[in-house]
């Protein structure tokens, strides 16, 4: 396999003007440009991926960071920035980080010696102070970490507050919350939003929020618990739609009738919702939507560099299904 050394003795000039003529950087006259062109022809060379990164600082990669790759969330969020990045030649890389701050910072740094042009992450541990070193744009989606990073997030609160007044709407009297992380923002926007709507009403407890994580089986067991503790709940806002999978398992397992006896309302419209006994009701975002923009506006901050911070906050819907009244 021949070497940018062959294409420079073939060219007779140094192998400083054939990265030059390869990268398009720096001046190179039309007839020394011509030879060296020839002889990468002549010769067959494919420059290596490695060493051009190395020469301009970049390497036409991107990484997405998810915390949880198991929750179906997350692989319609990433086929949207492959599909984008993809599009524009970018190699997409994804980091699953279990919301682990070693972890992140492991993979930054990694990241970080293969000259990565450009980072998007979901995060709920990561601060200003572990990226201050790092010199390509990230953006921050779908959980805010930093005012001084570009994101793109869903109006979690505003969401919250719509589920939680439709759970009112069909006669709901006392309405509970699963929440998710303390950690993650968008967890305790949505949190808000619920507290908005019921925290003057005369029979809300503080005992009716519990915590969750976000995944199935704590929230299957925490349900369990406060359900036997307040069978008088007849309405529920889960903080995401796996959490209320596993509101519907406790339920399952209690013999309480949805939504006869208790109506669900979820965050997010995954797909699993559809599939669910009975289907779920759910505050939809628009995921593919908030992959997509969140990889157009890294790729135009790696173009330009004097960009400014865009902050961008989508929507969400409410799609009405059987688990609700
Ligand atoms: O289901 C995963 C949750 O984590 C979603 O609600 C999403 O918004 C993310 O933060």
């Amino acid at each position: 396999m021949a070497t940018i050394r062959d294409v420079a003795k073939l060219a007779n000039v140094s192998t400083a003007t054939v990265s030059r003529v390869l990268n398009n950087q720096g001046y190179v006259n039309n007839e020394t440009r011509k030879r060296v062109n020839d002889a990468i022809k002549q010769l067959n060379y494919r420059p290596n991926d490695v060493a051009r990164s190395l020469f301009k600082g970049r390497s036409k990669m991107i990484a997405l960071f998810v915390p949880d790759i198991k929750n179906p969330f997350f692989p319609e969020l990433a086929r949207a920035v492959e599909d984008v990045t993809n599009k524009h030649n970018y190699t997409f890389v994804l980091c699953n980080t279990d919301d682990n701050l070693d972890k992140e910072i492991t993979y930054l740094n990694g990241l970080q010696q293969k000259s990565v042009d450009g980072l998007i992450m979901v995060s709920s541990t990561i601060s200003q102070e572990d990226i201050k070193n790092i010199s390509v744009p990230i953006i921050s989606l779908d959980r805010k970490f930093s005012s001084e990073v570009s994101s793109v997030t869903v109006n979690n609160r505003k969401g919250a507050e719509i589920a939680t007044r439709y759970l009112k709407s069909i006669g709901c009297k006392r309405i509970a919350h699963i929440c998710g992380p303390q950690s993650a923002s968008n967890s305790m926007d949505r949190l808000k939003g619920y507290l908005d709507v019921v925290k003057h009403e005369s029979w809300f407890l503080s005992s009716y929020v519990v915590s969750g994580d976000y995944r199935f089986q704590q929230s299957f067991e925490i349900t369990r618990e406060m359900l036997t503790q307040h069978p008088e709940i007849d309405g529920i806002f889960v903080g995401n739609d796996l959490m209320a999978v596993g509101v519907l398992k406790a339920t399952k397992s209690l013999k309480i009738k949805v939504p006869e006896e208790l109506s669900i309302i979820g965050f997010d419209g995954i797909s699993i919702g559809e599939t669910t006994t009975p289907t779920l009701t759910t505050m939809q975002q628009p995921i593919y939507k908030l992959g997509v923009r969140a990889a157009q506006i890294l790729l135009d901050h790696i173009n330009n560099p004097n960009h400014d911070i865009i902050q961008e906050e989508w929507d969400v819907t409410l799609i009405k299904r059987d688990s609700t009244k």
